[in-house]
């Protein structure tokens, strides 16, 4: 009997671990050509199981790959699969949820602090020449009197959040899923999205991309920002409408804006964020650490060879679809 097929839709990481630890529990693995969908149904036509890092996972995919049963995310967000219609053909869905919470929590707080304290212009003003505390820099805030608006509590944001307080910011989360009496626990309080968006010096975003999150601030929230505020965003670059915050920032109706993930990436080489000085550029590297880049691989390996043994899987996101099997 010939084992189970695992196709490695795209993947950008060096090396071959997943390949390795797939093989090694006796599963087979091959790689797809390319993410398009053809050549995805070109290597996949008979897997049992994708892995998938940036590959666009959609229903008509999914009907054209009739033996599949299982998909593991290289990564957290798992905005790129249909997981509604993975559910819909009875297929499991998991994501890699613990490999890089540090990191990102860490690069966020480095955001906020470079961007607070004007750490890039003080250096560029410093290289040039000049030597003023008080003129080179855009903002130079004082925590006890900056409030940091959390938007998403979950895994990242919540360690961010956390962090944030203990340095002495004042801390107002937003997230309608999380019960006003569960932050309030945690010493942070809790407030409407358009209240705390309002309220922001620093407004940093940790939500998933959903329907529902897509383009969450809009040219109309940021309208409602304070001219000094700052934005960081570390999760998906489209809960940001990147004109709209172009715009802003152009016109000097917002401070700032540190940004590790963007509308369309790798950020084009004509976005217009590129030439701000404002703005604090990183290339989607919150996640990144040596430590990271070897447990991502083997988490997503991880959720198919588990779930082939018959162990649980944690990380499956639909659930529902595993218990109606
Ligand atoms: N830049 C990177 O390298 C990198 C790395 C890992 C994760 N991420 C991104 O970070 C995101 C968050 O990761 P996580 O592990 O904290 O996820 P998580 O699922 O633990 O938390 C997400 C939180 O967002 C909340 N949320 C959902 N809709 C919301 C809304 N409309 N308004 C406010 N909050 C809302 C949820 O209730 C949940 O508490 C991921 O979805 C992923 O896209 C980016």
């Amino acid at each position: 009997m010939t084992s189970d097929l695992v196709v490695i839709t795209d993947c950008d990481l060096p090396g071959t671990a997943a390949d390795d630890a797939l093989t090694a529990a006796g599963l087979r693995v091959r790689r797809a050509a390319s993410p398009s969908a053809d050549d995805i149904v070109a290597a996949a036509a008979d897997a049992s199981a994708l892995i998938v890092q940036w590959a666009p996972i959609t229903g008509e995919l999914l009907d054209r790959l009739p033996n599949l049963r299982f998909i593991s995310r290289l990564g957290i967000g798992y905005d790129m699969i249909d997981v509604e219609a993975a559910t819909e053909r009875g297929i499991l869905v998991a994501n890699t949820p613990a490999y890089c919470l540090d990191e990102v929590a860490t690069h966020t707080l480095a955001m906020i602090l470079t961007l607070g304290r004007g750490l890039v212009s003080y250096d560029r003003a410093v290289r040039a020449g000049r030597w003023s505390a008080v003129d080179a820099r855009p903002m130079g805030f004082r925590p006890a009197a900056t409030s940091v608006a959390v938007v998403g509590y979950g895994r990242i944001g919540s360690l961010v959040a956390r962090r944030c307080a203990a340095l002495g910011f004042h801390v107002v989360v937003a997230d309608p899923m999380v019960p006003d009496v569960d932050i309030l626990a945690d010493g942070l309080e809790p407030a409407p999205l358009e209240e705390a968006i309002a309220r922001a010096d620093v407004l940093t975003l940790h939500a998933p991309l959903t329907d529902a999150t897509r383009h969450l601030v809009d040219g109309a929230a940021l309208a409602t920002m304070k001219p000094t505020a700052v934005i960081v965003n570390t999760c998906r670059g489209p809960l940001v409408d990147e004109e709209a915050l172009a715009d802003a920032l152009e016109s000097g109706r917002l401070a700032g804006a540190a940004i590790d993930v963007f509308e369309s990436e790798p950020l084009p080489a004509s976005s217009r964020l590129r030439a701000l000085d404002t703005v604090l550029l990183t290339p989607h590297a919150a996640w990144y650490s040596p430590e990271a880049l070897i447990d991502l691989p083997l988490h997503a390996a991880d959720n198919i060879i588990d779930h082939w043994a018959g162990r649980a899987v944690p990380a499956i996101v639909n659930r529902v679809a595993a218990t109606a099997d």
